[in-house]
């Protein structure tokens, strides 16, 4: 990592507060690393904590605000860089005292631009005053039409990976953390919570103070104003959630309480004491966001049995893997999220039970497949380790890092033994705890401390070819599930001919249904999926997951009748796990792009950018 970059910023002046030249163009930086995609150099100036005084305006769809950082400044360095995307800068004050002295540098794509502060080593604080653009990538601005309660209005953030920009001014790389404190005036009535400590009741004042003690990485800034209520479902866990779903959510997430005290045992103390989930509008563009103290989630896991709160143990697992140890660029995105899916099906199992588990698995053994045949054309972004650099961090985000992550771990797991392999996990999450690391950092800890530097065990393990080459190594561990071997022996039937009706579906679980459909071949007659539908009434699942797998197959299979449910569904869903595949589904059946462009067209206001961005390029608008 000790290479020296010469870091060239050329910075043209856009009109803004500062001077009329920019300073020093070239800077030559020993020990600085390259960020991939933040203009900061953290060796100069990074930020330390961050005091954000903020106001919510829905009208004007505008956040009005003032970020004041205090800061760490080597010696001799003459400026701070932040990260900015679309944000207007009013005024800048170094150490209380407003300056001239400060550029803002052009435009790169996916990138925004670097908000350049002179400073010199004496400064302590600077402070920012802006307002966000009513476009900014991170916010989406809900009319009351869009909520449950249909009332007022609702504001929630989405910052990973690198959207924080367009809300805050900030040093936007993972490796970069900082505490912070906010105060965030809302309108009256509404309740505004964040990745921090967080409020249990309306403030009838409209204001809202938080502090984030811990050390957290720009990436896990988060904020959600609406008509919010609590409910605590355990001491250290709770719900936020409309009003007219707040039940339903506190009965989903009932055994919060249980996985948190699972995940304890398996890795360690919990480091941000509390743990709560928020469950936002459906418009929101994932299933979960790990933001630290409050998730982030989707409505479209309360299905009411339970059963999609696999998801709740994955956000929580990041709270170590992720939150705790952070991947140090979005090239090591592996990190992150293999790790997660990994510690999540630990979770469930201590939970739930190994046939749970194992179901869980087979699952994600059959989206690895399926995203590996999406790849086919682009093997290099089947690595586990990416290269980014100059693209959007978001086309990394595939299920490579998730699911060719987790068998990269299950696989050292079986050929170490678990005893050993939990206790070099728990010593990873201690031993680099509120710190990044990057892949290589990983691999050579994995061989000093977990293979006792054996080079020839390192070797059988393939583990640089799991790492830094394309496709699965040979040595992938095999995983089943007798649960669905029960779904097999069914499928089988009804392919040879048997009735629906005759299937043996009792006691099977959502996830049991769900490999029963993905089982289900888009080649069979229409009769034969009318003759479904009619048994088990997929198209009125009130499953997201059971719907949304249906829909694809009644999409390829020309079964008109669940059109109607599907309108419905990605209109009012915005959850892009679910609207890709569906809208794939509806291009391949007809590549005119007619059905597709028309319910997209109606229901595009209602997603988030970062679901519009890749529909816009799949439906090529
Ligand atoms: N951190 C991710 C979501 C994310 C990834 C946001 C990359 C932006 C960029 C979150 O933890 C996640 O993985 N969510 C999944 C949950 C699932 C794997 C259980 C999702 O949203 O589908
Ligand atoms: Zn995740």
């Amino acid at each position: 990592m000790n290479r020296i970059y010469v870091v060239l910023i050329a910075l043209s002046l856009m009109g803004c507060g500062g001077s009329e030249t920019a300073p020093n163009d070239t800077v030559e930086l020993s020990n600085s690393e390259h960020l991939v995609h933040s203009f900061a150099i953290p060796a100069e100036a990074k930020v330390t904590h961050l005091n954000l005084q903020a106001e919510v305006d829905f009208e004007a769809r505008q956040i009005t605000a003032t970020a004041s950082y205090r800061i760490d400044v080597r010696e001799g360095a003459e400026r701070i860089i932040l990260d900015i995307d679309g944000l207007t800068i009013n005024a800048i004050r170094v150490d209380g005292t407003v300056s001239k002295q400060w550029w803002i540098g052009e435009e790169v794509a996916f990138l925004g631009q670097p908000l350049e502060i002179a400073i010199n080593d004496t400064v302590q604080e600077v402070s920012i005053d802006y307002v966000t653009s009513p476009d900014a990538r991170a916010l989406q601005w809900l009319t009351p039409q869009q909520t449950a309660g249909k009332e007022q209005p609702f504001l929630f953030t989405q910052s990973q990976a690198i959207l924080a920009r367009t809300w805050i001014p900030c040093q936007d790389s993972p490796g970069i953390r900082y505490t912070y404190e906010a105060t965030v005036k809302v309108p009256a009535g509404l309740m505004a919570v964040m990745s921090a400590s967080n409020p249990v009741a309306v403030d009838s004042s409209g204001v809202y103070r938080f502090e984030m003690k811990q050390r957290i990485p720009s990436y896990l800034m988060a904020l959600a104003v609406g008509e919010l209520n609590f409910k605590s479902v355990g001491d250290r866990t709770g719900v936020y959630a409309e009003p007219s779903i707040l039940e339903a959510a506190a009965f989903e997430f009932e055994d919060m309480q249980k996985m948190l005290e699972a995940a304890e045992k398996i890795y360690g103390a919990y480091a941000w004491e509390r743990y709560d989930v928020i469950v936002l509008p459906p418009s929101f563009p994932f299933g979960g966001m790990e933001n630290p103290r409050l998730t982030f989630a989707t409505p479209t896991i309360l299905a009411g049995d339970k059963s999609l709160t696999a998801l709740v143990a994955h956000e929580l697992a990041h709270s170590w893997s992720g939150n705790l140890v952070t991947n140090r660029t979005w090239n090591d995105f592996w990190l992150n999220e293999g790790f997660t899916v990994y510690f999540e099906r630990r979770i469930m199992e201590a939970v739930y039970g190994k046939e749970y588990a194992d179901m869980l698995s087979v699952l994600g053994m059959q989206d690895l497949e399926r995203e590996l045949e999406n790849l086919a054309d682009v093997p290099e972004d089947t690595r586990l380790k990416l290269e980014l650099d100059g693209r959007d961090p978001d086309d990394g985000m595939s299920d490579i890092a998730y699911e060719k992550g987790y068998f990269l771990l299950r696989t050292v797991e079986e050929n170490v033994g678990r005893d050993r392999f939990d206790a070099f996990l728990k010593q990873h999450f201690t031993g680099h705890a509120f710190s990044t690391i990057t892949t290589e950092e990983f691999l050579a800890n994995l061989k000093e401390e977990l293979l006792n530097g054996d080079q020839a065990q390192y070797d059988a393990l393939l583990i640089d070819q799991w790492v830094y080459e394309a496709g699965i190594p040979n040595n992938m561990v095999q995983v089943e599930s007798a649960l669905f071997a029960q779904v097999d022996q069914q499928i089988e039937g009804w392919l040879a001919g048997g009735k629906a009706v005759e299937i043996d579906t009792a006691g099977w679980t959502t996830h049991q249904w769900l490999h029963f459909l993905r089982h289900q071949p888009a080649t069979q007659s229409l009769d034969r999926i009318k003759e479904l539908d009619r048994a088990f009434d997929f198209t009125d699942s009130g499953n997201s997951e059971i719907a949304a797998e249906w829909f694809v197959l009644a999409i390829a299979t020309d079964y008109h009748a669940a059109d109607e449910a599907i309108d419905q569904f990605l209109t009012e869903v915005g959850r892009r796990k679910f609207l890709v595949p569906i809208y794939k589904a509806l291009v391949e059946q007809d590549p005119t792009l007619e059905r597709a462009k028309m319910i997209y067209l109606t229901a595009r206001p209602n997603y988030h950018s970062v679901s519009t961005s890749t529909l816009d390029a799949l439906l090529k608008l």
